[in-house]
């Protein structure tokens, strides 16, 4: 299959897919179907608690899913065994949206960014120092602050840490869990505009997980809108955004001050 805007091939397929938690007798996801193509952004919104960081989750197999089907560059990755879902791993990442909690505090940056290169392609030394060196300028960071630990940063630059070690493997996929919910709306803007360039440097593919629409406008190709598990309405950002035809995804857009001027 491919997007008919873009012709890109579909990266990410999924269908009918449903999460549980134990104990829990309604499912947390609940027959989940879309899919995003090589390159492109999709955005999944929704209220708080209506599910999104547990579908993005159960896609990077974190955790499992009852049911359903989940491909991933043609290959169904819900039936993988762990060695097999290895080579998969590497291709698709996650950004999260507490930086100071996804970077490990005793680690200093060099080492965060450089870890995936150093596990997944051996890379060491002199070769690994300039990769780091080179990610963290791409991200903005200067490369001679490498040596310092995360709480040397601040927010806006360990999500740019986060993204270069997000980046460092070239992934086709990277899912970004709310990535500058905690962030002021000028370090928010520019750290969007990074992922932007990096997707069209690099043709990632972004789940972008936002409970913004100004976000939504802003960055993301196509948008899916979730409540309560479910998928309730998708398509082109304009389209979805001009049109709502929801009563949550009115909500979602009412609570953007008209001063951003999305509608
Ligand atoms: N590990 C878990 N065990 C049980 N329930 C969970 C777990 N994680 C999330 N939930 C519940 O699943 C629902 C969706 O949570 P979540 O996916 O985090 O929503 P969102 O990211 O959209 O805010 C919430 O009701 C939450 O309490
Ligand atoms: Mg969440």
């Amino acid at each position: 299959m491919t997007d008919p805007e873009q012709s890109n091939p579909m990266l990410l397929e999924v269908e009918d897919l449903e999460v549980r938690f134990p104990g829990s007798d309604a499912p947390v996801v609940d027959g989940v179907s879309f899919s995003l193509a090589a390159g492109r952004t999709l955005g999944l919104v929704g209220s708080s608690g209506c599910g999104k960081t547990t579908l993005a989750r159960a896609i990077l197999r974190l955790i499992p899913a009852r049911r359903g089907r989940i491909g991933f560059d043609g290959t169904s990755i819900l039936d993988l065994s762990p060695k097999a879902l290895k080579s998969f791993r590497r291709r698709m990442q996650i950004v999260f949206q507490d930086p100071g909690g996804s970077l490990n505090g005793r680690m200093r940056v060099g080492e965060i960014v450089g870890e995936p290169l150093l596990v997944h392609e051996k890379i060491r030394g002199r070769v690994l120092q300039e990769r780091v060196e080179s990610l963290l300028q791409r991200c903005g960071i200067d490369p001679d602050t490498a040596s310092r630990y995360p709480h040397e940063f601040s927010g806006g630059q360990k999500q740019r840490i986060a993204i270069a070690r997000a980046i460092a493997l070239t992934p086709a996929l990277v899912v970004c869990d709310e990535p500058t919910s905690a962030l002021d709306v000028s370090v928010q803007a520019r750290i969007l505009h990074l992922l932007e360039t990096l997707q069209t440097e690099y043709g990632i593919a972004f789940l972008f997980i936002t409970h913004d629409m100004a976000v939504v406008r802003h960055i993301c190709h196509e948008v899916a809108v979730m409540d309560s598990g479910r998928i309730v309405e998708s398509g082109p950002v304009d389209r979805v955004l001009e049109h709502p035809e929801h009563q949550i995804t009115r909500q979602l857009l009412d609570a953007v001050p008209r001063s951003c001027g999305i509608r």
